[in-house]
Parts: structure tokens; C-alpha cells; sequence
């Protein structure tokens, strides 16, 4: 069983659906003064636990859509960011929500708000579950974050490593032997 791989959890499954709700709830609120429907933009494959479980608590009319960036290869980042599934609609003029799973060096969300923007939309906002800034090598913050975390490699809902362990229902950190 996977879980068998983790030294230790984090952050609980009950902690991230009642942290989902506050942050849904608060996000619907916000989301009232963008222009509707706002576009929640998840980047693929971490953010999808997370999306999924956030939109429950969305009662505002949004849409979704998806990209792929190429990030990690096991656990060292790399500098640039490069598009490996783009979003199916033009977001020229439109206001979106940028879901994320971790912000870690902060390349990903700075490039994609770059690029987003470049693209035409009107306002973007971030939302990340986790946050690790100590990390960070570019000034970039996400305007909501779920839990901040240390400088820990981390796994689980949505979180991989060398894409395993997504599916963990909560986060967690692996057993040293396992690097
Ligand atoms: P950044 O561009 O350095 O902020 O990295 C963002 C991406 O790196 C995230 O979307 C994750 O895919 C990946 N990442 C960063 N830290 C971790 C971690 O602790 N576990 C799993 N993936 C991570």
C-alpha cells in the first residue's frame, strides 16, 4: 500500500476539505466583483484533487479549464516553464482563477501569469494548496493559499513523485530511502 511509503502525514484529509471549503467560500465571495463566468484554470496533473474538492463550495457560475506545464523530473525544478497542453478557449478579455497545486520557486505561477496575460486576460488570481516560500527564487505570491509548508518534499492529493502517489488523500512526506 502506498501509504506504507510516508515517514510522516502533514496535513490531514479532514484539515484540506474544511481548509477547501473556507477557501471555496471565500474565493465565491471575491469572485462576485470579476466578470462572470470566471474561468478556473487548473494546471495539470497536481491541481485536480484540489479543484475538484474547491468548486464543490462555488456556488457562482464559472467554467473550467485545464493545462499541462512541464515542471519537475523527480525532485529538482527547472527554470523555464513549457506548454505541453494549452487551454481550449481564448481567455482574451476575461477574468481568471489560476489553480494550483504547490508554489514552490514561484517560476510557474510568475510565467503563466506572464503568459496569460499576454494572451489577453483581464485578471487573474491565484489559489494554491500548498505553499512552500521558503523556496521561492521569484517575487511571487498566490492570493490564496491553503498551508504553508517547510522545505520538505511533499506527496499527495495531487502531489507526485515521479507521478506516483497522487491519489494519497492527504499530504504527506516520503521515506528517505525512497529518493
Ligand atoms: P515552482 O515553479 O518551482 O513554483 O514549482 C511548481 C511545481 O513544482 C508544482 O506545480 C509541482 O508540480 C512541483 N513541486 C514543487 N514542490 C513539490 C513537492 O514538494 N512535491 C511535489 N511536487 C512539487
Amino acid at each position: 500500500m502506498i501509504k506504507d511509503d510516508l515517514k510522516k502525514i502533514l496535513v490531514s484529509e479532514k484539515e484540506i476539505v474544511e481548509r477547501c471549503e473556507q477557501l471555496g467560500k471565500q474565493l465565491d465571495k471575491d469572485i462576485a466583483t470579476m466578470k462572470s463566468p470566471v474561468l478556473f484554470v487548473g494546471i495539470l496533473k497536481g491541481s485536480v484533487p484540489f479543484m475538484a474538492e474547491l468548486i464543490k463550495h462555488i456556488d457562482s457560475d464559472i467554467e473550467m479549464d485545464f493545462m499541462a506545464v512541464s515542471s519537475y523530473s523527480g525532485t529538482e525544478s527547472v527554470g523555464d516553464i513549457k506548454i505541453i497542453k494549452d487551454l481550449d478557449h481564448s481567455i482574451k478579455g476575461r477574468d481568471l482563477v489560476l489553480v494550483e497545486d504547490i508554489v514552490d520557486t514561484g517560476t510557474t505561477i510568475k510565467e503563466l501569469k506572464k503568459l496569460l496575460y499576454n494572451k489577453g486576460a483581464h485578471e487573474i488570481k491565484v489559489v494554491t494548496l500548498l505553499d512552500k516560500p521558503s523556496r521561492r527564487k521569484v517575487d511571487i505570491e498566490a492570493d490564496y493559499t491553503g498551508f504553508e509548508v517547510e522545505n520538505e518534499f511533499v506527496v499527495g492529493f495531487g502531489l507526485d513523485y515521479n507521478q506516483r502517489y497522487r491519489n494519497l488523500p492527504y499530504i504527506g512526506v516520503l521515506k528517505e530511502e525512497l529518493y
